[in-house]
């Protein structure tokens, strides 16, 4: 698969972390773009985010990239965590870096977009931005992890949230906990 991994400046670059450590470069095309806020985030929450050999990162505003055009073949998007403030941009059409330029190529040519929103609460607007971006397409897959895997470490948590994100790729952990499935 084509995949461009995504982070945007909301709380939980661990999914981030978690969801490259899941995909294997060798075997599926990886492209990284951490927004700045990313970026600024990441050096709050993890001493350092550890990238995985044959990772391609860009840089956020990088429109020298294949996944800004339409043109190029990709199977999806994923921005893990998803800021409300990207999420806004991305419902309002503006696309003035390459990493939100992406998103609205994806939309546009219908293909697999996914984002993992994670802010509490919701104000009226954020709700009215996640409807337009439902209505045009997108997956919204929000930070919500759950608890009847009885996970026992942070990255345990964060893995309930990131197993539904690559069921939603197309490339599920085979590890993934689930509900009877055992
Ligand atoms: C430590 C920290 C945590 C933040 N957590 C969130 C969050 O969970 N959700 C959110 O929507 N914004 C959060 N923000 C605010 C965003 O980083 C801010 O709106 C920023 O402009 C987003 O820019 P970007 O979407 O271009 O990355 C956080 C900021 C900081 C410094």
């Amino acid at each position: 698969m084509k995949l461009v991994l995504a982070a945007t400046g909301a709380s939980g670059t661990i999914y981030l972390q978690r969801l490259l450590a899941q995909i294997d470069p060798t075997q599926h095309e990886i492209h990284l773009v951490l927004s700045k806020h990313a970026q600024q985030v990441a050096a709050q929450e993890c001493d350092r985010l550890e990238i995985p050999a044959g990772v391609k990162e860009h840089a956020e505003n990088d429109l020298n990239v294949p996944f800004v055009s339409g043109s190029a073949r990709f199977d999806a998007m994923v921005i893990a965590p998803c800021s409300m403030a990207s999420l806004g941009r991305i419902a309002a059409g503006t696309s003035d870096s390459a990493l939100l330029r992406a998103a609205d190529v994806f939309l546009k040519e219908r293909r697999k977009l996914i984002l993992v929103p994670r802010e509490t609460p919701w104000s009226l607007i954020h709700a009215r931005n996640v409807v337009t971006l439902l209505e045009a397409g997108a997956i919204v897959l929000p930070a919500i992890p759950s608890f009847y895997s009885r996970p026992q470490t942070v990255n345990d948590v964060a893995d309930t949230v990131v197993w539904r994100i690559l069921d939603q790729i197309g490339l599920p952990n085979p590890r993934a906990y689930r509900w009877k499935d055992q």
